[in-house]
């Protein structure tokens, strides 16, 4: 996710353009950028800090500009790919937080209108739409590119010689603060607070032209008011969105995170996939490797790649495949790594190369180590994931790892679309599952009183035992073991007592009726145990103490739901017992050393 800023009003722009990026930083950046408004658009960026940015620049008595950091997501961070983009003649600039879905549909039409292009970016179409349809008025000309725009998008348009701020939202944040003789215009809280706490959240569809001293909001072509809002936080608040934690904000942008992750992949109206990488790749079976939560991940592609595309998947720990003498003959090598950084999943990447093998990297980060390495990228849009424990890059991998299935599988069209068509309603069915919060933190409460839990699955949803108990340790400090929980008689069943509670996840596929059976031998030992377990599920109740409901999906999809409700349980069990939580002690968010 992007930064963006924008002022208009009666000082100088430059510096709080400059200190409102800043209060932006912690949400993780590649490049940064402004343009000052006067009788030019005077556009300074680069692939730079913004304290390096601010020292290249020289007093400007401009009264108006806008200002961005960008989180690459289509092009690698480079100076031509940062924000602010302009049109062909640098007259009009905008900076933009979203994806463009059809961007490069609409980069086609405009090249062969004349128009030339400079980055790699699905921004840049937006100011060469603007002076397409531009008549000497902005905002028109705002609401006919709007028009042709498929996606999400939260932007700032500016034109030379014209003193007004166009500002549009759909389906990313963006706020107006008011200030004293000034607007402030921000994709988020804290970059405005320095200057005022009254701010107008815009939604979908809204549409405001600011300028000195006045603006409009429009809403789907009315004219409209919106409430101003008192903001109640400190800096720090503002900066998790009032979330205490940014582990919790970031367990709340899943939805979000799969939706980003998911369009622009998958055509709107039938049930292709798109991945955008090489289809000609001679392979006859699936290496994926990863670490931590990312081999977790893994481990559930497999599942899926196995299910859908019926072909041999091998997943390794990449700390153990390098040292390893794993044969990987005519081998697709997968390396899934959120930070794209991590020392050993750069070093198996490395080795699969030098093996042969054509390799692919499902990555969080544009322009990270693991994209200048692999033949091909698959990139996640999850945004900048802050806190230590991965959650919504978890989740966008899973995600990825589906697309990566479906789009190899050679299973009927209808098949395919229903199983699309499921794909689609996950970030819904989150939503119900984080309307259950409360339930799930009191849950939290009860574990926290434990030095040693279980988490116990079958089948696909295995890999997401060894997820919660991986969250749990993280950031509780509760040692939790994960395991497959038919292997649980054969040895752990001794240190099952009444102080070892074991949260069994209960998914209604192939494996219910075992895992069933194992819940009653656990019982059998006085363990308590928490289930995870689908809505509508009665027959569970009896066996267990605890049920944490999530909603009924494709099994194929079940570790979705289910490690949303662990990452829950996690988060709310070690805020009862008063941990860090963003940051664990040891840990480090990416592991760059071997
Ligand atoms: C997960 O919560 C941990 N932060 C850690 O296990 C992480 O998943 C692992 O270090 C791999 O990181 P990567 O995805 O950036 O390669």
């Amino acid at each position: 996710m992007c930064g963006i800023v924008g002022y208009i009003g009666a000082r100088e722009a430059q510096p709080i353009l400059i200190n409102c990026l800043k209060r932006l930083e912690y949400r993780g950046y590649d490049s940064c950028g402004i343009a000052l408004l006067g009788e030019t658009a005077e556009v300074h960026k680069d692939a730079i800090r913004i304290e390096a940015l601010e020292r290249s620049l020289q007093p400007n008595d401009s009264q108006a500009g806008i200002g961005h950091t960008r989180w690459a997501t289509h092009g690698k961070p480079s100076g031509i790919n940062a924000h602010p983009h302009t049109d062909c003649s640098g007259t009009i600039a905008v900076v933009h937080n979203g994806v463009i879905e059809n961007f490069l549909q609409l980069r086609e039409q405009l090249t062969s209108e004349g128009h030339t292009f400079r980055s790699e970016t699905d921004t840049e179409v937006i100011p060469h739409l603007i002076e397409k349809y531009y008549k000497g008025d902005l905002e028109p000309a705002v609401l006919k590119a709007l028009a042709d725009i498929a996606g999400s998008y939260a932007f700032i348009a500016i034109r030379a010689g014209c003193d007004e701020l166009v500002v549009a939202r759909k389906d990313s944040p963006l706020i107006i603060g008011i200030g004293d003789k000034e607007y402030l215009v921000a994709s988020d809280v804290p970059a405005v607070l320095d200057y005022t706490d009254r701010v107008i959240y815009l939604e979908d569809g809204d549409l405001a032209t600011i300028t000195q001293g006045t603006f409009k909001l429009t809403s789907n072509g009315k004219q409209i008011e919106r409430t101003v809002h008192r903001v109640p936080w400190t800096m720090e608040e503002a900066q998790k969105a009032g979330y205490e934690h940014f582990m919790l904000k970031e367990i709340h942008e899943q939805p979000r995170a799969i939706q980003n992750t998911f369009a622009g992949y998958i055509s709107a109206l039938e049930p292709e996939i798109d991945l955008g990488i090489r289809k000609d790749i001679d392979f006859d079976n699936i290496s994926i490797m990863a670490c931590g939560t990312s081999y977790h991940a893994a481990l559930v592609g497999k599942h899926a790649i196995n299910k859908l595309v019926q072909i041999p998947v091998n997943v390794d720990m990449a700390s153990e495949f390098n040292y390893s003498d794993t044969i990987l003959g005519k081998s697709l090598v997968i390396v899934v790594t959120q930070s794209g950084e991590t020392a050993d999943s750069l070093k198996a990447l490395k080795k699969a190369k030098e093996l042969g093998c054509y390799t692919l990297v499902i990555t969080n980060v544009v322009g990270s180590s693991a994209t200048r390495i692999a033949d091909d990228i698959l990139y996640i849009k999850a945004g900048p994931e802050i806190s230590v424990a991965a959650t919504k890059s978890f989740v966008a991998q899973l995600i990825m790892l589906y697309l990566v299935a479906l789009a190899h599988s050679a299973i009927d069209t209808r098949s395919r679309g229903s199983l699309l068509t499921e794909l689609r309603q996950l970030p819904n069915r989150l939503y119900e599952i984080l309307d259950r919060e409360e339930e799930i933190a009191g849950h939290g409460k009860y574990l926290a009183g434990y030095d040693n839990i279980f988490f116990v699955a079958r089948g696909i949803n295995y890999p997401i035992a060894l997820e919660g108990a991986l969250k749990l340790k993280e950031i509780s400090y509760i040692h939790a073991e994960g395991y497959a929980a038919g292997e649980l008689k054969h040895g752990p069943f001794a240190l099952l007592t009444l102080d070892t509670p074991v949260v069994a996840i209960a998914a209604k596929d192939n494996t219910y009726e075992t895992l069933l059976a194992n819940i009653k031998e656990m019982k059998a030992r006085e363990s308590p145990v928490i289930a995870i377990a689908e809505e509508g599920d009665a027959e569970i109740e009896q066996y267990v103490d605890f049920v944490v409901r999530v909603p009924k999906v494709d099994p194929l999809f079940s570790p979705v739901v289910n490690v949303t409700a662990l990452q829950l349980l996690a988060y709310y069990t070690a805020k009862e017992r008063g941990c860090p939580i963003d940051t664990p002690r040891n840990l480090a968010k990416s592991v760059t050393v071997e």
